[in-house]
């Protein structure tokens, strides 16, 4: 049995999208395209959203490059922390607390951190000097229903896009929590075994069944690619928590 994308009034809604081999592949190392982040970007921005949010991996692409020193005592006041609203935001879903910020925005959108509680007081300390928000998504493992709920209280999204890579697409999916699938198709097969794909999930087969989707549109652009909306029809098996665990 598969239940239907858990959407409430109470969370943002949550659009995926993706550049993807036709091997489902995401990283573009070996891939040759000329000016590869405009296929990406200029489908993205036609879907009008309040906030992108990626992991912590793809976050690093964006954040500070610099170490910073982490010794001293530090105190920050308990809880989520909303330095400022903005019209747009970029949510890194950052269980640890490993993107160092050199401002507080990433282009137009304000920075949130999506943390656990188990984050030293040193990076909390870090986030409020150079005025990033953050989030608390639970004690050590994210409730990924309860982010995107706190995401809509705190700073009133109503919808969201989930921009990679893999292992966070996946923990959404697992989590019902994914409502539509906007895929670019890049003509190429990458073949690399071991790379992220659109959704990592799980390893092996277990008692989870594939999500399924109904197709909304598909137009054929710069010659040989497509753009698929989807919808979700069926996700997540009985045994999947909205918890999900930390890698
Ligand atoms: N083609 C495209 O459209 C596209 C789009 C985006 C990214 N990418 C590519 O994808 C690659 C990165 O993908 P990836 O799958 O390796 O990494 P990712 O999804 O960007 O980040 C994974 C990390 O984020 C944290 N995380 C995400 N969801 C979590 C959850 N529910 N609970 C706890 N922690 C969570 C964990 O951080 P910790 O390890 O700190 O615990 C995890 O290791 C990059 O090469 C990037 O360029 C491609």
């Amino acid at each position: 049995m598969t239940q239907p994308s858990r959407r409430t009034a109470s969370r943002p809604h949550v659009t995926c999208h993706m550049l993807g081999s036709v091997d489902g592949r995401i990283v573009q190392k070996i891939w040759a395209l000329k000016d590869s982040a405009r296929y990406f970007e200029e489908t993205a921005e036609k879907i009008k959203v309040d906030a992108w949010i990626v992991g912590r991996t793809t976050m690093q692409e964006f954040s500070s490059k610099r170490q910073r020193p982490r010794t001293g005592t530090f105190e920050v006041p308990p809880g989520d922390f909303v330095a400022k609203k903005s019209k747009t935001y970029a949510v890194a879903i950052d269980p640890s607390g490993k993107c160092r910020w050199d401002s507080d925005m990433v282009s137009t959108e304000h920075v949130i951190e999506v943390l656990t509680e188990q984050v030293p007081a040193e990076y909390l300390h870090h986030l409020r000097a150079k005025g990033v928000s953050y989030i608390f998504g639970g004690k050590t493992e994210l409730d990924l229903a309860l982010v995107l709920r706190k995401l809509g209280e705190l700073f009133g999204m109503r919808r969201v896009r989930l921009d990679g890579g893999g292992h966070m697409n996946g923990t959404f999916l697992k989590a019902g929590l994914v409502d539509e699938l906007s895929l670019v198709l890049a003509p190429l097969a990458d073949g690399t075994i071991g790379t992220p794909s659109v959704f990592d999930v799980e390893e092996g087969y277990g008692r989870r069944k594939a999500t399924h989707f109904h197709l909304r549109s598909v137009r054929r652009f710069e010659k040989d690619f497509l753009w698929m909306r989807y919808e979700v029809t069926s996700s997540r098996s009985p045994s999947a928590s909205a918890k999900t665990p930390r890698k």
